[in-house]
């Protein structure tokens, strides 16, 4: 596991650039942390890093995003989710196991059904307003 800390949504949108700059083809990586963590603003970094020229939203309302750059990125947002389930029902496995990379904000309500090689990135806030970062491998590698 690896653990930064970010004392702006610069540093944590550079945090979504340098794990964006390792990524390939099927990976998925799980964004947990709370309201206004900072799960877009890493989103954001990570769509940097793959040439994406259109901004980045949450997409509270659509639950799926999908965005062109070097390769495909599918931004996800299960906040109104009900049961993991719903994400099962989504059909989107064959997306995460395609020619992109996925990102789920609210990862916690998809439950067990993403899939084991994910990657999981926690951000808390802390009290002076920064956050950490805790970013891990399913096989323990470093991030
Ligand atoms: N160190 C920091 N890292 C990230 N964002 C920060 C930091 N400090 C302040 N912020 C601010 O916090 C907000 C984070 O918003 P963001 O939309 O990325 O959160 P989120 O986790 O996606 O929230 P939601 O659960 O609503 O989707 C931004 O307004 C950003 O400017
Ligand atoms: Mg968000």
């Amino acid at each position: 596991m690896k653990k930064l800390h970010s004392r702006d949504a610069e540093e944590t949108r550079e945090a979504g650039r340098r794990l964006g700059s390792t990524l390939t083809a099927g990976d998925v990586i799980a964004l947990r942390g709370p309201l206004g963590a900072g799960k877009t603003v890493f989103t954001q970094g990570v769509a940097e890093s793959l040439g994406i020229k259109e901004p980045v939203t949450s997409p509270t309302f659509t639950l799926i995003s999908e965005y062109y750059g070097k390769m495909p990125m599918y931004h996800m947002d299960l906040y109104r989710l009900g049961t993991p389930e719903e994400f099962a029902w989504l059909g989107v496995e064959e997306m995460m196991d395609g020619e992109g990379v996925s990102l789920v904000e609210w990862s916690e309500k998809a439950g067990d059904e993403l899939p084991d090689r994910t990657i999981r990135v926690d951000i808390r806030i802390n009290s002076d307003g920064g956050r950490t970062i805790a970013i891990s491998r399913p096989d323990g590698e470093a991030a």
